[in-house]
């Protein structure tokens, strides 16, 4: 039987998102059933063999909508093999935070359910799409704008994701 995976994410922006379905299509090419939907709409995790979970860091924190997502699947969660990562400008700007504790943050917003993988990719900062607290926050940091996300380094995460999660 085919592996059935969830890819979970949560945005504000729209660029997790972006990363969820590449990390989704890359899936789908090891024969796997993938589906690729924010967290908040999900109502069910039946049938699914394994599930990747993907949020943003803002101000210093993942979002509060995978603690929510724990609480609401955590019987479910245990039963599967989970992975998770982070987006966020802190592997490009270190000055916006740590990424092992970011990463730490997502493994125990998750806790007790232990990741097969986490990791932290660089994400987009859209000077455009910021509000105008955003942009004061930003550029008080000396935060860079830009599109920073390497596709080569999440393809290369991807691909290690099947033997990690057993599919
Ligand atoms: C107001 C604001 C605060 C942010 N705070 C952080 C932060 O503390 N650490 C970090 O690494 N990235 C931070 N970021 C960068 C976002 O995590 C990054 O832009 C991410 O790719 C956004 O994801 P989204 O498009 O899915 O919302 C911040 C971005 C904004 C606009």
């Amino acid at each position: 039987m085919a592996a059935r995976i969830l890819v979970a994410y949560t945005t504000r922006k729209g660029s997790t998102a972006e990363v969820a379905l590449a990390i989704g299509k890359d899936l789908e090419k090891t024969g796997a059933v993938v589906t690729v939907a924010d967290m908040t709409t999900i109502s069910s995790l039946e049938g699914y063999t394994g599930v990747v979970i993907g949020t943003p860091v803002y101000t210093g924190k993942v979002s509060g909508d995978v603690t929510a997502f724990a609480t609401r699947f955590k019987d479910q969660l245990q039963q599967v093999p989970v992975a998770g990562f982070v987006t966020g400008i802190a592997p490009v700007y270190p000055k916006t935070g740590d990424v092992s504790v970011f990463t730490g943050q997502l493994a125990g917003a998750l806790a007790p359910v232990q990741l097969v993988a986490v990791a932290m990719f660089a994400g987009k900062l859209d000077a455009a799409r910021l509000s105008l607290i955003e942009r004061g926050m930003t550029s008080l940091l000396k935060v860079p704008t830009g599109d920073f996300r390497d596709w080569a380094a999440i393809a290369a995460w991807t691909r290690e994701l099947p033997a990690k999660m057993g599919i």
